[in-house]
């Protein structure tokens, strides 16, 4: 086994130093900002913006499109942390790298993550530029965020994920959606390492097994929110298409162009949610 990190001592520090530099409460909702939707961001009124190079024990964002940096600021009446730019498994980074902004989240007093991200949809019912609510998670990556030492402080050695995505913000999504007549789609997220998209038998592989989209991302911050009992929202955009019979040559580029058509839906959404929401 590898030396041992101490996580706990790190996330502490890192705390420690967000709550100084930002000052005053903390905000109680968080954001990841994936692939393309980092222009939600300019909906945010910024009270801080941090560079992760400039916050310690933060690994820095690698992608293209990631701007990699943490916000403090209000988005409509609510006061947010967002996370422009997330740190992906395929980037390199191991799984307790990758999850730990997820961690100091805790440790400052989130109570609610909201996770977006770009996916392909296996769904035939699914188009380009949709919106999809994300109902629930398949974990396909090869490493999990909670493998090795479980620190009892930080959550359960077994935690439960029968409810990984809050069936009460799912319930308020609906009718969010209902009210502005936006065309919500839902689905389960596969959540895979690559950096290769999917071969035609894959993405069917994955509709077969009960996916109804698939990315890079999001599943081990999800996973590792749970564990510390951070109530979580998620929403993905559909920008390509692996259904049966469909014959997808996707891009980096074109994730990003789909990713900005539905930018406005995902704005939307995102913010009423928030917006929405009691206790926070
Ligand atoms: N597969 C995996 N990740 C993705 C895709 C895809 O088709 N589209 C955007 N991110």
């Amino acid at each position: 086994m590898s030396k041992e990190i101490n996580w706990l001592e790190k996330i502490q520090e890192t705390a420690t130093f967000l709550k100084e530099k930002v000052g005053g409460e903390m905000p109680k909702v968080a954001i990841v900002l994936g692939s393309g939707l980092g222009n939600l961001a300019e909906k945010i009124d910024i009270k801080v913006a941090i560079p992760y190079s400039e916050i310690p024990n933060f690994p820095v964002s690698t992608v293209e499109g990631h701007k990699g940096q943490l916000i403090f600021g209000t988005l409509g009446k609510k006061y947010v942390m967002a996370m422009q730019g997330r740190f992906h498994y395929y980037e390199g980074y191991s799984m307790k790298e990758a999850t730990f902004p997820i961690r100091v989240m805790k440790a400052i007093g989130v109570k609610v993550l909201c996770v977006s991200n770009a996916a392909g949809g296996m769904n035939p019912d699914f188009r380009v530029g949709d919106v999809m609510l994300i109902t629930d998670h398949i974990n396909l990556f090869p490493d999990h965020p909670l493998r090795g030492k479980n620190y009892n402080e930080l959550g359960p050695r077994f935690p439960a994920m029968n409810e990984a995505y809050s069936h009460r913000i799912l319930d308020l999504a609906r009718k969010i959606a209902k009210k502005n007549k936006v065309r919500l789609m839902e689905g389960v997220y596969v959540g895979t390492q690559g950096p290769t998209f999917e071969t035609p038998s894959e993405y069917r592989y994955f509709y077969r097994i009960g996916g109804d989209a698939v990315g890079m991302s999001t599943v081990p911050e999800v996973i590792v929110a749970r564990h510390a009992d951070i109530e979580v929202f998620g929403l993905s955009v559909i920008t390509d298409l692996g259904g049966e019979g469909i014959f997808v040559d996707v891009s980096h580029e074109e994730v990003q162009q789909a990713a900005t058509k539905a930018e406005p839906i995902m704005t939307l959404m995102v913010q009423e949610v928030i917006n929405n929401l009691d206790e926070v």
